[in-house]
């Protein structure tokens, strides 16, 4: 059921993003690192490419391309630069997933033609401050006033949340009804009441701009409500089931380049009259992280394959989200030892691969929040 070989498309796709990845994203990497300096050059270049909207159908402005192609291009972007990785990530299976499954002809039309093409950049916005792993309990309010609904609250830790020029919001439609009280909007950052806090100063993925978002009674019309009113919780849900599956493959880029550098770096290394590859510590380090990422990668790859043939796949997204992740972090970790005090300057570039690995423990779902789900299902049965 689940076929290795990879199509021609899948493995042009591939091509594309990595030689894309080392044209344009590691050049200048560590520098955009360290200034916090989003790469706008190179999203609106990934964009005319197609890699905004990847499997968004061609009529609404996508590639028509699918899921597993879509993992093969975040692991090379994420090879080279981890941040480009999320801004793709979030743009493609948070934004133009919820538009093109639960959205309107005419919100596909304005927004998702935008979005998918590149033209606009989207950002995903659930989180409060109260409200992270406890994603339905939103403070942040929309009340209904005639032809429009009124926004109220603050929202955190928005990928995107400065340079976006929409977000999908998610909100209070009806108080104390918990996740069934919460519906989804398009927000346009023109809109009247809408701000994004300061950049936040983070550890890692520091190209890709991470803020608060505050609605101080900002009008949005019923028209940018998506799906049905109070049906916003699952949507975010199934959206975030997807959105695992970037998430996933970013790490296992990460995880890739940690175990590539290490390579080149451990055959170089000479201590004791040898290269270091020559030791068994060494090679135990080498033999662990390529086991690893061949076991991430194939975990992404068959929630990606689930989801394009249209069978469940929240539960093997968590999984591959959880195992990527702790494999991106490990690795990294490891790479840093192999190169010992070379490791920890930034100036060999590899402390950033630790840096940017241990966010993919944390968003969409933190690896406790992936163990919950994995466990639901095991125990259901
Ligand atoms: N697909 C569809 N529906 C789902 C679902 C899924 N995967 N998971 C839950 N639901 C539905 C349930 O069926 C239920 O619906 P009904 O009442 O109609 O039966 C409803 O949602 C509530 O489900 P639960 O009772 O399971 O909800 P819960 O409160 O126990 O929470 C949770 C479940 C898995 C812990 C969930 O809250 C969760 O995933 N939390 C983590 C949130 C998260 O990932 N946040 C990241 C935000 S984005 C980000 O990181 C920033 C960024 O920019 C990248």
């Amino acid at each position: 059921m689940f076929d290795l070989g990879y199509s021609e498309e899948q493995l042009l796709i591939q091509k594309t993003a990595r030689e894309f990845a080392k044209e344009h994203l590691a050049p200048g990497v560590m520098e955009r690192d360290r200034k916090m300096e989003f790469p706008a050059e190179q999203v609106k270049m990934l964009g005319e490419m197609g890699f905004m909207g990847m499997t968004v159908p061609e009529e609404w402005g996508g590639s028509g391309a699918d899921t597993v192609s879509y993992a093969l291009a975040i692991e090379e972007i994420s090879r080279e630069d981890a941040s480009m990785g999320v801004i793709l990530s979030v743009n493609n299976s948070l934004v133009c997933y919820i538009l093109n499954a639960f959205g309107t002809d005419s919100q596909k039309e304005k927004y998702l033609k935008t979005l998918a093409s590149g033209q606009w950049l989207g950002a995903f916005s659930l989180s409060e401050p109260q409200a992270g792993s406890d994603a339905s309990n939103l403070k942040t309010v929309a009340e209904k006033k005639d032809d429009h609904y009124l926004l109220k609250g603050t929202k955190n830790w928005v990928t995107s949340g400065i340079n976006s020029d929409v977000a999908i919001v998610f909100a209070m439609t009806e108080k104390g009804a918990g996740h069934k009280g919460i519906s989804a909007f398009i927000v346009e950052k023109s809109f009247d009441g809408f701000t994004a806090g300061k950049k936040e100063d983070k550890l890692g993925i520091r190209g890709s701009d991470t803020s608060e978002l505050y609605f101080d009674n900002c009008p949005v019309p019923v028209v940018n409500r998506i799906g049905e009113e109070s049906g916003g919780f699952t949507i975010a849900m199934k959206a975030l089931d997807g959105g695992r599956i970037g998430v996933a493959a970013q790490a296992v880029g990460i995880a890739r380049a940690a175990l590539e550098e290490s390579v080149r770096y451990a055959k170089e290394r000479q201590q004791f009259g040898k290269t270091i590859a020559s030791f068994g510590a060494i090679k135990e380090k080498i033999a662990k992280m390529s086991t690893d990422i061949s076991a991430a990668r194939l975990l992404t790859h068959k929630a990606a394959y689930l989801k394009d043939t249209g069978k469940p796949f929240s539960t093997e997204s968590a999984m591959a989200k959880w195992f990527a992740s702790k494999t991106a972090m490990e690795s990294a970790t490891e790479c840093v030892q192999i190169f010992g005090g070379y490791g920890y300057m930034e100036e060999y570039g590899v402390e950033r691969l630790m840096r940017d690995a241990k966010i993919t423990e944390i968003y969409e779902g933190t690896s406790e929040i992936q163990q919950l789900v994995i466990a639901r299902t095991a125990l259901e049965k």
